[in-house]
């Protein structure tokens, strides 16, 4: 019985202690006057990471800003979404692997990135593009589309006129 309570206060505890972190993070971006991050999160070079308003983040988001991150207004990123702004150059060895090479990533305004998305170094998605679960985004997509898939490729317009 003993043994049980001070299980459930010590999971207690570890979750308050991931929660305070988390909100550290969170509180460390640039972050607009309106917005709703889910945790938890995890962020590498918050100070590089800018956050349009009434931007959406997902639970488990992994946001890796060495390179930069730009995300516009009303945007939504899924649950899962990792997004990596650095690469390496696979061609080297020891430290001059480990350098990072800083490649931005933008995604535009009113954008939705479906849940367990990658996107890759240097890639620029499009205002109200929609990126399907689950994708892989290699290359730059650009507006007004939706597109899925591994490589992530466009597969509709979002609005037809
Ligand atoms: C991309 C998306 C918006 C497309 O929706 P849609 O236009 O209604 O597409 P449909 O469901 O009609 O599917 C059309 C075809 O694309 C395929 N497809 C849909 N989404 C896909 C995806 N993410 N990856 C690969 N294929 C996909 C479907 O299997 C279907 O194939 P078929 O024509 O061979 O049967 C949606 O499928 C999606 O991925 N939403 C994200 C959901 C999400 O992340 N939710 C988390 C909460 S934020």
């Amino acid at each position: 019985m003993k043994g049980k309570i001070m299980q459930k206060i010590f999971y207690y505890l570890v979750n308050r202690c991931l929660n305070l972190l988390h909100s550290y993070n969170i509180n460390q971006m640039n972050l607009p006057t309106k917005y709703k991050i889910k945790k938890p999160i995890t962020i590498e070079a918050h100070k590089k990471i800018i956050l349009g308003e009434n931007i959406g983040i997902n639970v488990n988001a992994i946001l890796i800003g060495w390179g930069g991150i730009e995300i516009g207004e009303n945007t939504l990123l899924g649950p899962n979404v990792q997004i990596y702004s650095i690469t390496h150059d696979y061609t080297k060895f020891g430290e001059e692997l480990y350098k990072g090479i800083p490649q931005k990533v933008v995604i535009g305004n009113n954008c939705w990135i479906g849940g367990g998305t990658l996107v890759m170094p240097g890639v620029n998605i499009g205002n109200n593009s929609v990126i399907g679960a689950g994708s892989v985004v290699t290359k730059d997509i650009p507006e007004n589309v939706i597109a899925y898939g591994n490589p992530c490729k466009i597969i509709k317009k979002r609005f037809e006129v």
